[in-house]
């Protein structure tokens, strides 16, 4: 029988899980900091809450499936259906704004490359009932304190953004209907990745005429803001959102974190305007975390809009950025105690020890089997404990334990009571 887990999922090890609650303390502290309610939802949703039209590569990679009553289900790829989902239940009896933040694993069928995978892990922080740019700010102020936490700089990371009305405007200037809006958007997300040509040849199919397309990638080609202004005026929706955002994080004092970038759309067909995602410097890994507006999801479910956006940010990118930048900890398995009685006779003592150490809230490995101390030392050294607790017969009928300071290896005695 084959051993390994699927492919494209991982075993957590308690040392690979010791290192995951490391950066997932990370995620729940940044989110604390930013004051963001945690909530969750079923791993398994209704196929449909994801199998929206428009050829998006996250629905074609969906884990779908029929349960035994012939439902149609689907494992999650992303955590936004369903907290539009939870938004949308709730309706008119949901304070707003809210601020909710989750840490789902998530189902892709993938192509895989270093740092992507078949399920990942991924911190949302998403903000519902603010309309402004202030709400990105938020989102883009956790993503620079989360990345700063651990160990990172401006010179390691970009975060490029820019606002998906640059592209609406085009396409209304160039006549092409709204309806095309969202296909286009993750057609232009595959220009990365697959050929322009073919691209192209997606958008003539489309109904979009050459000199159309030739408008599109025009805008895609802005260099800069100031460019993107003199060429569709300063007052066009998408520039004034994104100077606005530029002007707050200059007072945030972050905006050496991020860069213009006209070409960034995203592959999700739901962004309305701000998008963002963040990059190591030296290009080598897909994206570390990505996010931006959508202002129309609720409507495509059936609901009342309400504004939102919000963040992805995966556990697998990160580390592999954070090992290239020798920035991962080997964090300790901190074992307060390890308990070690002398004799067989002496277990009852140990376990009274153990109890009482652990009501005092001390992380306690009792020694549970007949050994000898030169065992019980290597033991205790080699699980990174503080001090070994020694119930010695003498010492024990004097009402006395031993304690070895496993650092230095200093010993004295104690009252058992004062323990
Ligand atoms: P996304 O860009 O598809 O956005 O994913 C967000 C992040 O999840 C990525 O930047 C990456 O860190 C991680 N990620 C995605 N797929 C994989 C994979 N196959 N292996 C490893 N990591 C991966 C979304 O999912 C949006 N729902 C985010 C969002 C929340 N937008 C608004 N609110």
């Amino acid at each position: 029988m084959d051993l390994s887990p699927p492919r494209g999922t991982r075993d957590f090890y308690p040392e690979d899980m010791r290192l995951r609650t490391w950066l997932f303390d990370h995620f729940r502290e940044v989110a604390r900091l930013y004051a963001f309610e945690e909530y969750d939802t079923p791993l398994i949703e209704n196929e449909e809450l994801y199998t929206r039209k428009g050829g998006e590569e996250i629905v074609q990679q969906l884990y779908a499936f029929e349960d035994k009553s012939g439902r149609r289900l689907a494992m999650r790829g992303e955590m936004t259906p369903s907290l539009a989902r939870l938004v949308l239940q709730k309706g008119r009896s949901l304070p707003l704004p809210l601020r909710w933040f989750s840490i789902p694993q998530c189902w892709r069928y993938e192509r895989m490359t270093r740092g992507r995978r078949r399920e990942h892990y991924q911190l949302n922080m998403d903000i519902f009932g603010v309309a402004e740019v202030t709400a990105e700010i938020e989102i883009l102020s956790a993503i620079v304190t989360i990345l700063e936490r651990l160990g990172l700089s401006p010179g390691d990371v970009v975060i490029r953004i820019s606002n998906r009305k640059l592209l609406q405007g085009t396409l209304e200037q160039s006549g092409i209907p709204e309806d095309q809006f969202e296909s286009i958007c993750v057609l232009v997300d595959k220009l990365e990745k697959v050929p322009e040509e073919t691209v192209r040849d997606q958008m003539t199919a489309l109904g979009v005429s050459t000199d159309q397309v030739d408008r599109i990638v025009t805008t895609l080609s802005l260099k800069s803001l100031d460019e993107a202004a003199a060429t569709m005026g300063a007052d066009q929706s998408g520039i004034v959102e994104l100077q606005q955002l530029f002007d707050l994080a200059s007072s945030y004092g972050f905006a050496d974190w991020l860069a213009f970038d006209a070409s960034l759309v995203r592959g999700l067909a739901y962004y309305t305007g701000t998008v963002f995602e963040a990059f190591d410097r030296g290009g080598s890994l897909r994206a570390i975390c990505g996010g931006g507006r959508y202002d129309r999801l609720l409507s495509t479910f059936g609901g009342k809009d309400i504004p939102a956006c919000g963040l992805g940010f995966g556990d697998a990118v990160i580390v592999e950025l954070l090992r290239d930048r020798q920035l991962l900890p080997e964090p300790e398995r901190n074992i307060d105690d390890v308990v070690f009685a002398f004799a067989p006779d002496l277990r009852d003592a140990a376990m009274q020890t153990a109890r009482r150490l652990r009501r005092r809230g001390r992380s306690v490995d009792l020694i549970l089997e007949d050994r000898k101390l030169k065992w019980a030392l290597k033991y205790a050294g080699g699980c990174g404990a503080a001090r070994l607790v020694l119930i010695a017969p003498d010492e024990w009928a004097a009402g006395m334990v031993r304690i070895r300071d496993l650092a230095d290896g200093c010993e004295r005695d104690v009252s058992a009571d004062a323990l």
